[in-house]
């Protein structure tokens, strides 16, 4: 008999990840996402925080009724009114879950909570028992977990249990564990609760990177017993971030002599295509040499290295980039291609687009392709995520004019066209062109916002390469992000801003989140 462990892959990039400082995603966005995922494979997919707003629970909603592989989840406090809340989110799902948590640490339980443990240990498993009338599928996470002293989470965990609770997750929450201590922790809950193995109960984790454990974390939990780990594509979450999904996929895929007892269901090659999706809608740039999926993972620079490379591959490089899904860069269209084979490339992309949004690419890859001589996949993904991310759009960049040289200050004339084809222009000068031309836009549309945030990538390499500008802008209390693509820099910052702007105008005018709770994150 085989002893090999199937070790769930439970992605909270849309939940956790989603709580990563700037980090914002519009319907549309998460469910192309969960879509992604589904298809790589993950088991579980968090979608949201149903409680936390409007915005979160017709998302978790939403998804669960477009997802049928993955067990779709949502995320409660354990307090009556947010579990129905998470129950009904989850209520079209194929597989639905619940996943309710309880902070137990000394830490927690005195200075936030002000609740002894057996006041926790009731609510808990209340919480528990009321998730089970909407699903047969409940995860109890124990907040702070491995700051949590063990007796306390054995007796939480086998209350919770008792209660129905079908996953425990124990999280290192402030990201203060180190491996050895923290597989501990699933031996000896493991040890000391037989229950667990008798009824099949799901231990998990879930590592946050602060002091850049969380994938050593998770790797050691599963070596005590842990069956499901918690993870983000990118590694994007609060704060350092949560343990990376591609990093402790391509771990257990490459060491498989070391961890020759463990598989998962991912499909590697989705890795990169997905990383890129999630990097482009949250504006959160993966850095240059994060493992797996940066731009330097695969690069060798070394006269040394390069060397030993030509000689065997195998010198220097432990995965091969086309096993993540790295697409070795390849002119696939250009200006005289058709609809029909833009929609094929699309198709063998991953992307299964509807007509308005094959419409919309499709104009925006002719333009491209007018522009731009070579034109290659990574091309067509930007114009994809830049089509799926936009929101109504209220504004248009109809055309500009900046003026800028050293010493003097720069001029910039817009004009935008907006939703009934009127068209305002306006001139403003600032301190550079992109400063003037963000004036004479927000005096076009009449709304003021302060920059936060302005970054710039290269899409593609060469010359005529396209340019991606992601800005986070700052109206009243609300943060949004905007993403604008061109082979002009400038314009690629003035659509991202105008982007930015079109979102914040939806959202007020349908005061999306007017009904939103302030609810403590995790
Ligand atoms: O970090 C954490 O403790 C969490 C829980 C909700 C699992 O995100
Ligand atoms: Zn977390």
């Amino acid at each position: 008999m085989s002893d090999t462990q199937m070790i769930r892959i439970f992605d909270t990039t849309l939940r956790d990840g989603e709580q990563s400082p700037g980090a914002t995603l519009n319907l549309q966005e998460k469910i192309e996402i969960a879509r992604k995922l589904e298809a790589m494979g993950v088991d579980v997919i968090e979608a949201g925080f149903p409680i936390t707003s409007q915005g979160d629970f017709e998302s978790v909603y939403a998804i669960s009724q477009e997802v049928e592989n993955s067990i779709v989840c949502g995320l409660s406090r354990c307090v009556p009114r947010d579990v129905s809340r998470a129950g009904e989110a989850i209520r079209k799902a194929k597989h639905g879950r619940v996943h309710v948590f309880c902070a137990t640490s000394k830490i927690h339980r005195e200075n936030k909570l002000n609740k002894a443990i057996d006041e926790i240990i009731k609510i808990s498993v209340e919480s528990v028992a009321q998730a089970r009338q909407y699903t047969d599928d409940v995860e109890f996470s124990p907040e702070d977990g491995s700051r949590t002293e063990l007796d306390v989470l054995v007796q939480i965990t086998q209350a919770v249990i008792e209660a129905g609770a079908t996953t425990i997750n124990i999280p290192d929450t402030v990201g203060y564990a180190v491996p050895e201590e923290y597989g501990h922790i699933f031996a000896y809950v493991r040890e000391k609760l037989p229950v667990i193995d008798e009824k099949g109960i799901y231990l998990s984790s879930h590592c946050h990177n602060d002091l850049g454990l969380a994938v050593a974390n998770s790797l050691a939990a599963v070596q005590n017993g842990c069956r499901q780990i918690e993870c983000t594509i990118n590694g994007i979450g609060e704060r350092a971030g949560n343990a990376s999904l591609e990093e402790l996929v391509m771990a257990m895929r490459t060491r498989k002599d070391y961890f020759a007892k463990y598989q998962t269901r991912i499909d590697a090659k989705k890795i990169y295509p997905l990383s890129r999706m999630v990097s482009n809608f949250t504006g959160l740039a993966v850095q240059r040499n994060k493992a797996i999926v940066g731009q330097n993972a695969f690069a060798h620079e070394s006269g040394i290295h390069q060397d030993g490379m030509l000689k065997d591959r195998s010198t220097y490089e432990i995965m091969d980039p086309l096993d993540v899904g790295i697409p070795e860069s390849k002119l696939v269209l250009g200006k005289h291609s058709g609809r029909h084979a833009f929609r094929d490339r699309l198709n063998q992309l991953g992307y299964q687009p509807d007509d308005d949004l094959l419409q919309r690419s499709f104009t925006a890859f002719k333009l491209l392709a007018d522009k731009k001589k070579d034109v290659y996949d990574e091309d067509i993904e930007a114009i994809l995520d830049e089509q799926i991310g936009k929101t109504r759009v209220l504004w248009e960049l109809d055309r500009f004019q900046v003026t800028s040289s050293s010493g003097d200050t720069a001029m910039a004339m817009v004009a935008i066209k907006d939703s009934t084809g009127e068209h305002r222009m306006e001139a403003a000068t600032g301190d550079g062109p992109i400063d003037a031309i963000y004036s004479a836009i927000q005096l076009a549309t009449g709304v003021t916002v302060t920059l936060e945030d302005y970054s710039t990538r290269g899409v593609t390499s060469g010359k005529d390469a396209q340019g991606e500008v992601s800005v986070k802008i700052r109206h009243h209390d609300r943060t949004v992000r905007g993403r604008g693509l061109s082979t002009d820099v400038i314009e690629a910052a003035a659509k991202a801003y105008l982007a930015a702007i079109n979102r914040i105008k939806v959202a007020s005018d349908s005061a999306e989140k007017s009904d939103e709770e302030v609810v403590e994150q995790p």
